[in-house]
């Protein structure tokens, strides 16, 4: 099957489908370029051909730059023709006749995200042992699903009307649909794709009349049943939502199997390009998006948003935490409320604690920052302690600079630390001080002014508040 299997994909080119309109999606943007689970829909069937090494062409139209930019960040080896007016499905194949070399042309849609290498697979293997002209894959719905192409056979005649041309003749339902995946023999697609016509509802070249067409000139036309769930296409947004839902469901349900228990997968979202170790457990309404590694025995808890990150073994996340483009070490502690982000690092065993961001900064090994601070453009060693709403000063309005910490110092609380600034080891700033100046290690810094207490003026104060007329109103009194 293999030897056989090589032998036919050389012989094989692909053109996926893209150009269309996507007026259905309603949302002003090609569906193309929407992610389902994190990957942009035209991205699908580009992986299940490439896989298989068939040479890819798409013809693009609507918002081609677009679909064009997501297809070249991931290839280099596709190339695009343009269908300047949408004019059907048929048309779009008739734009590529140019570039027909293979002797099979394998059509597909660009909106059939579900699709596997496998089936296509099938369908090229059954499409050579049956010596087909046209090889196509159907499927059967058992519930009502709406925008399908309907396959008919009477006398041994096979068609596809569209859903649209259907409803104007009741009763000839059926559940057999055309999946929008085709093999034809080159020499059949160039005797055909011009006598498509538009004698339809939508007034647009359907590709599917070739079906017809083929099989009233008795020409081997064979149907390939595929379930429907790899085959689902996608024209709205509820569509796209049915997708994702299957995409997503394989994915939790694969790291499941790897050991990564899940307290709500319906409401976790993962993304493909992401791998997470055995005996971690995510909590509800996670997201871990693409480019992101979770390591072993790890706790990820409710609400938590990652994306691009490295997560080290045995790291807790506490809820509510977003981690972007950073990595944390090993046992470290992060959240909850916390943010990390822009190339950060934080050190093994270190604790990030409730409302901290973090951006472009590393911190070492066991260094604390447990409240409510900012730390921007620094390098902080390792155990040291950075006290309750302490801030880097980072910005002046015009650049960023950096502030260095060294170890062991100890930063007080509510500090304002103006970059660019070293702080020495062992080093201490009293509470409320605003640094401005570079702290020798071992010393005391203390940046704020001395506290003077005025005996008795806090009534002197109020007598005078009251006779300037500036006393705020009384408080009523309880009844
Ligand atoms: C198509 C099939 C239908 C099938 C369904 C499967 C036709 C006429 N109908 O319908 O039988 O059941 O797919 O999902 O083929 N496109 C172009 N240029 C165009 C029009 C469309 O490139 O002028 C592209 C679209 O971007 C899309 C693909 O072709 O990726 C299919 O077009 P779409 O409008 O979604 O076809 P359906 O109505 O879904
Ligand atoms: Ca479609």
């Amino acid at each position: 099957m293999n030897q056989l299997a090589t032998r036919t994909y050389n012989n094989v080119q692909a053109i996926v489908l893209a150009a269309g309109a996507s007026s259905r999606f309603k949302t002003g943007t090609t569906k193309l370029a929407y992610p389902i689970c994190g990957q942009e829909m035209i991205l699908y069937p580009l992986r299940a051909c490439n896989s298989l090494q068939i040479p890819i062409t798409i013809v693009v139209g609507h918002q081609k730059e677009l679909v064009q930019s997501i297809v070249q960040r991931h290839y280099s080896n596709i190339t695009f023709i343009e269908q300047q007016e949408q004019r059907g499905t048929g048309h779009a194949v008739a734009m590529t006749k140019q570039i027909w070399s293979s002797d099979h042309i394998l059509v597909m849609n660009g909106d059939m995200p579900l699709i596997t290498s496998e089936l296509i697979e099938a369908v090229i293997h059954k499409h050579h042992t049956m010596q087909a002209a046209i090889t196509f894959v159907t499927a059967h719905t058992q519930t009502e699903q709406h925008g399908y192409g309907r396959v008919q056979e009477h006398d041994g005649h096979i068609k596809i009307i569209e859903e649209r041309d259907l409803q104007k003749k009741m009763g000839e339902e059926s559940c057999c649909i055309n999946a929008g995946l085709y093999l034809f023999k080159r020499e059949i697609l160039e005797q055909y794709i011009h006598q498509l016509t538009t004698h339809n509802d939508a007034r647009a070249f359907y590709l599917t009349d070739i079906i017809a067409l083929a099989s009233k000139a008795k020409l081997p036309v064979i149907p390939i049943t595929a379930p429907f769930d790899t085959i689902r296409g996608v024209n709205t947004l509820k569509q796209l939502w049915a997708v994702e839902h299957i995409k997503r469901s394989e994915l939790i349900e694969y790291w499941m199997e790897q050991g990564v228990q899940f307290h709500a997968p319906h409401i976790t979202h993962i993304d493909f390009d992401v791998t997470i170790g055995a005996g971690t457990s995510i909590g509800a309404a996670v997201q871990i998006k693409a480019g992101s590694r979770i390591g072993n025995n790890c706790t990820i808890e409710a609400g938590t948003d990652i994306e691009r990150s490295i997560i080290a073994d045995h790291v807790i996340i506490k809820p509510y935490s977003i981690i972007k483009d950073s990595t944390i070490n090993t046992s470290a502690q992060i959240g909850p409320y916390a943010h990390i982000r822009n190339h950060s690092i934080v050190g093994t065993g270190s604790i990030i604690g409730n409302y901290v961001e973090m951006s472009a900064s590393t911190i070492a090994t066991k260094t604390k920052i447990k409240h409510v601070s900012y730390i921007g453009n620094a390098q902080i060693g390792s155990h040291i302690n950075i006290g309750a709403g302490t801030v880097i000063c980072n910005y002046n309005g015009m650049i960023k600079q950096t502030t260095t910490i060294e170890d062991h110092a100890f930063i007080g609380a509510n500090n304002s630390l103006v970059a660019p600034l070293t702080i020495g080891n062992h080093a201490i700033t009293a509470a409320g001080s605003t640094i401005t100046n570079q702290v020798p290690a071992h010393a005391l810094a203390i940046g704020r002014s001395r506290q003077i207490n005025k005996e008795g003026y806090a009534q002197q104060l109020r007598s005078t508040a009251v006779s300037n007329g500036t006393q705020q109103t009384p408080v009523p009194s309880e009844p």
